[in-house]
C-alpha cells in the first residue's frame, strides 16, 4: 500500500492552480469516502481494497489533469457505421497497438490454453477465422501446427500479424478475407479456429456455412462465444448505447490517455462499442447441429479472467454474475 500512495502523492504533486487544487481536494475527500465504507461496511478484508480505491484514485486524478486538453466544445457525434464496418474500424486500431511484449503475453495466454485443454494439434492444418492480431494461430504453430491460416477484414490487423509472422519466422499465411466469404477450397483444413469472432456477426450461420465447407470431414473446431445472462453485459450495452455517436478513435485516444494496460484498453474499447448476441448452450448446440458439427467436449479458458462452467457453479452468484459464461466447445464436423 504504501508504494501506492507514494504513487498518488508523486501523481498529485503538480502546481496548485485552482483548478488542480480543487481536483486534488475532491479526489482525496472521494478517496477517504470509500475507504469508510470498508472501513464501517461489512467483512472485506481492508488492504486489498483500499489498495484498488488508492489505484482508482490515482487513475482519476490523471483522468481529470488530462481533460484539460480535451476543451474544445465542437461535438464529436457522428452517425455511426454499419456493424460490420464499425467492427473492421474498431479492431484495426486495437491490434496494430500490440508491441512485441503484449504479442508474447497474448501468444502465452493461448499456449496455455491450448494445453491446459489437452487440444491435440500435432501436425494439423489450421485456419483461423477473425484472427485479429494472429495471436491464436501463433500459439498453435509453436505447439505443433503444420501450418497456419488467418483470416481477418481488417487490414490493419493482418498487416499486422503478418510482420510479427516474418519478423519471427512463423510459417504462417494471413489474409484479408471476410468470415463470409473465405478464399479457399472446400475440405482444405484439418482444425479451425472461431475465437470470438461470430458472437460479433450479423449472419452467424452464413460463416457456419463457410467454416464447414473449408473444413474437411472429421476436422475440428475451437469454438468460442459469449453466452447469454451477464450482469456486466447490461452494464455494457448501456455503455454502448450512451457512447454510440461517439467515435471509436476517440475512445480508444481517451484509455489510451489514462495509462491502462493494452489488454483493459481493449477490453474496454471492445465492450463500449463493438455489438454482440449471446447465445446459451442449448441454442448453439442446436444451430451447430444444423451445419453439421457435434459437441466433442466443452473447453475452459482456465484464466482467473475466463469465465468457466466450473467457476460459475462454485460461486453462489456465478449464474447471476455471468449468466451463461463464456461458451468455448471443442467441435467435430461430421464425416
Ligand atoms: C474479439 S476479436 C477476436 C480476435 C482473435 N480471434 C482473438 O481471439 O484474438 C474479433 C475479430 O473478428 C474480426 N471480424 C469480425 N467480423 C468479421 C468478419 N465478418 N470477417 C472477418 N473478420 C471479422 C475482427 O476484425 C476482429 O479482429
Amino acid at each position: 500500500m504504501k508504494h501506492l500512495l507514494q504513487k498518488l502523492t508523486e501523481t498529485m504533486d503538480i502546481p496548485n492552480t485552482q483548478m488542480a487544487a480543487f481536483q486534488k481536494i475532491t479526489c482525496l475527500m472521494e478517496l477517504v469516502l470509500r475507504y469508510e465504507l470498508i472501513e464501517f461496511g461489512s467483512q472485506i478484508p481492508p488492504r486489498p481494497a483500499l489498495d484498488r480505491i488508492i489505484h482508482s484514485a490515482i487513475t482519476r486524478f490523471t483522468l481529470s489533469q488530462n481533460l484539460l486538453a480535451f476543451r474544445n466544445k465542437q461535438t464529436l457525434d457522428e452517425e455511426g457505421p454499419e456493424i460490420s464496418e464499425l467492427h473492421e474500424g474498431l479492431f484495426d486500431l486495437l491490434w496494430p497497438r500490440y508491441v512485441k511484449t503484449h504479442m508474447t503475453d497474448y501468444i502465452d495466454r493461448y499456449k496455455f490454453r491450448i494445453r491446459h485443454n489437452k487440444l491435440n494439434i500435432k501436425g494439423k492444418r489450421i485456419l483461423d477465422i477473425g484472427c485479429g492480431n494472429g495471436g491464436f494461430t501463433f500459439a498453435m504453430l509453436d505447439e505443433g501446427a503444420a501450418s497456419g491460416v488467418g483470416v481477418d477484414f481488417g487490414f490493419e490487423s493482418i498487416n499486422h500479424a503478418l510482420n510479427f509472422a516474418s519478423e519471427y519466422e512463423y510459417n504462417a499465411e494471413f489474409s484479408v478475407a471476410s468470415a463470409y466469404d473465405l478464399p479457399f477450397n472446400k475440405n482444405r483444413f484439418d482444425f479451425a479456429i472461431q475465437n470470438g469472432v461470430f458472437h460479433h456477426l450479423e449472419d452467424e450461420d452464413k460463416a457456419l456455412e463457410e467454416m464447414a465447407r473449408v473444413l474437411k470431414p472429421g476436422g475440428e473446431v475451437w469454438y468460442y462465444v459469449n453466452g447469454e445472462g451477464a450482469i456486466k453485459a447490461d452494464l455494457l450495452d448501456a455503455s454502448r448505447e450512451i457512447l454510440k455517436d461517439v467515435p471509436s478513435e476517440f475512445i480508444v485516444h481517451v484509455l489510451s490517455t489514462i495509462g491502462l494496460s493494452e489488454n483493459k484498453l481493449n477490453y474496454l474499447s471492445d465492450g463500449f462499442k463493438a455489438v454482440y448476441k449471446f447465445t446459451t448452450m442449448a441454442k448453439l448446440t442446436e444451430q451447430l447441429a444444423g451445419h453439421g458439427f457435434s459437441i466433442i467436449r466443452r473447453l475452459s479458458g482456465g484464466m482467473p479472467t475466463d469465465f468457466d462452467k466450473d467457476k460459475i457453479d462454485a460461486d453462489p452468484h456465478g449464474k447471476e454474475k455471468w449468466g451463461e459464461g463464456n461458451l468455448r466447445l471443442l467441435c467435430r464436423k461430421e464425416e
